[in-house]
């Protein structure tokens, strides 16, 4: 059995050896290491802003597996979401999106999803395809191709 919780100020020395993950950093929008002031000031603003939920994805042993996050803006929550380095490739990618989808549509139910993929991030793209994303366009930003992804709540 998977759960989420609650992402806590006490999850910031983990949820910062994830951010600075190799392929983390890789498919990121920023790619240079994240400096750890700047980490806790960042987690710590994002805990307080009702418009932000970190939640993380538990297995039965309390293991982390890893991290979504939803922010809103305007009617869309914008996802980001990684899984530790020792759980990938087994689902848990997928799962966390379904997971987290339900949590913010228990809130929210008339609300809109958008999520930035590297368009070399394979794994992450069959996963917004097989939840029924569709392609919205594609960005360019730094170099890097992005494919925005886009749900309706209610789809
Ligand atoms: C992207 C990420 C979240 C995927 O999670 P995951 O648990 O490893 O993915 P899953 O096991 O659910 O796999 C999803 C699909 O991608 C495939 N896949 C997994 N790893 C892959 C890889 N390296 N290359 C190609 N396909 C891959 C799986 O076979 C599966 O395909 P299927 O549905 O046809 O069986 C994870 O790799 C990760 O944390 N990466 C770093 C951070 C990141 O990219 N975050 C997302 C930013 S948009």
């Amino acid at each position: 059995m998977y759960n989420l919780r609650k992402a806590t100020i006490d999850d910031a020395q983990l949820l910062f050896d994830w951010t600075n993950d190799y392929e983390v950093r890789a498919t990121a929008v920023i790619k240079k290491k994240i400096e750890w002031d700047e980490h806790v000031n960042w987690l710590t603003n994002k805990l307080q802003n009702n418009q932000s939920h970190i939640y993380i994805l538990i297995d039965d042993n309390n293991e982390n597996i890893g991290v979504i996050r939803f922010d809103k803006n305007n009617d869309a929550f914008v996802i980001s979401y990684s899984i530790d380095k020792l759980h990938r490739g087994k689902g848990m990618g997928y799962l966390i999106l379904q997971f987290g989808i339900k949590k913010i549509l228990k809130k929210e139910p008339q609300c809109k999803f958008v999520a930035s993929v590297q368009t070399n991030n394979i794994a992450s793209i069959k996963i917004f395809e097989k939840l029924g994303f569709r392609l919205e366009k594609t960005e360019v930003v730094k170099e890097h191709i992005f494919n925005i992804y886009c749900k309706d709540g209610n789809e």
